[in-house]
């Protein structure tokens, strides 16, 4: 039985990442969430109590973070400041969170010499032109394009550094957007099912051309668990299920399993900076490593993300009218 601290466990990917743990080993796990407006204390309820505790705090707090250091064996490091549209409204929190959040959390991997994961990004490496059969690879160079993208290129470098100059036991993981269950209704995705459900038409950016390489958050989740089992300290590696998609045929779909016409949406303001086109080569995890995606008809997964909305209104409805007022004011 390891004993595990996941940063971030009560966010969108974090806590899918606990459920997938405690259903699948004998892990016990600790999550250190600062429960800011994307967290959500619900995403982890119905975990064992004897394999589970909850602690709720900042990754910037040195002490707490050297003292939850010293209790376990194993740290996953989601927590961040994850939306770039926020990002282009106020950087400031990203700074805190991804750089200095992710130093402090280095600097006690160091002292206590633990085994550290660190999640990260596609969005590192830029993004490609539509038209380019080319996909980011671990050999791929950095050039972010926001804020968020930058502070979170920023911690994977020091992760790299803490590796080489200290010797911290850690591994980097570059994973494409997600979806599923759970996700906050600021991102694509959720905010065009929950419009939908409240009669508010989706809004694509822009002509609504970019393209996103989808996964489901299961298939992250069980790429995270064989790099933590099987990855070579040091080493990058890309997480990716061949999902590209355009955000045009993504709202299509929604309206189209959600039963309304599929021209039904609104052309907004584009996202300022907006990358173009990500894609993900996960040659390397699934050569080196034998992980494979389980999700493999992104329809399927969309329709039951969708049936998951619907149900779990309770869980969305109280972020959803402060979250469109927040794109509402930027003409999105
Ligand atoms: P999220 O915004 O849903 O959740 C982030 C969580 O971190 C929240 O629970 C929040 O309360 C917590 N948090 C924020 N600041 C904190 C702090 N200072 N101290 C402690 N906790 C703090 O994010 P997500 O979409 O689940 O993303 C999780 C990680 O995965 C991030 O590192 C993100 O960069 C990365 N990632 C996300 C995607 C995606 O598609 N969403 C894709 C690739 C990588
Ligand atoms: O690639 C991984 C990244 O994916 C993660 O690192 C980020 O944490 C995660 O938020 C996500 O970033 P994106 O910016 O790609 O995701 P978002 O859901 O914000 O937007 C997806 C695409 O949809 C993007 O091209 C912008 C567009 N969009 C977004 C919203 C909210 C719209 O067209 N309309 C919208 O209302």
């Amino acid at each position: 039985m390891r004993r595990l601290l996941v940063t971030g466990g009560a966010g969108f990917i974090g806590s899918n990442f606990v459920h997938h743990v405690i259903d699948r080993t004998d892990d016990h796990v600790t999550v250190l969430d600062k429960l800011t407006y994307a967290g959500n204390r619900a995403s982890l309820d119905g975990l064992p109590e004897d394999r589970f505790t909850f602690v709720h705090g900042d990754i910037t707090d040195a002490p707490l973070v050297d003292q939850l250091f010293s209790e376990v064996d194993t740290v996953i490091h989601y927590a961040a400041e994850s939306h770039n549209d926020n990002s282009l409204d106020d950087p400031s929190p990203f700074l805190d969170t991804n750089i200095v959040g992710t130093y402090t959390l280095l600097e006690a991997a160091r002292r206590h010499e633990r085994r550290f994961h660190h999640i990260s990004t596609d969005e590192v490496y830029g993004d490609l032109a539509l038209e380019d059969p080319a996909r980011f690879t671990e050999l791929t160079p950095y050039n972010p394009s926001s804020p968020y993208s930058s502070t979170k290129a920023g911690s994977d470098l020091l992760v790299r550094a803490w590796v080489r100059s200290f010797g911290v036991r850690a591994t980097i993981s570059n994973c494409s957007n997600n979806y599923g269950p759970y996700q906050h209704v600021e991102k694509f995705i959720p905010r065009q099912i929950t419009n939908v459900i409240r009669g508010i038409r989706p809004k694509l950016y822009g002509k609504g051309e970019n393209v996103r390489d989808w996964i489901h958050a299961d298939d992250h989740s069980s790429a995270v668990l064989t790099i933590l089992e099987r990855g070579v300290i040091g080493e990058t590696y890309l997480i990716g299920a061949d999902g590209e998609k355009s955000n045009k045929d993504v709202v299509e779909l929604i309206l189209g399993l959600m039963g309304e016409r599929t021209d039904a949406y609104d052309h907004v303001t584009d996202r300022a900076g907006h990358d173009l086109r990500y894609a993900i080569d996960s040659t390397k995890l699934r050569t080196e490593l034998g992980w494979t995606p389980a999700f493999r008809d992104f329809e399927s997964g969309l329709a039951a993300t969708v049936d998951w909305y619907r149900a779990n209104e309770d869980w969305w409805a109280p972020a959803k009218d402060h979250t469109e007022a927040f794109y509402a004011s930027k003409g999105q």
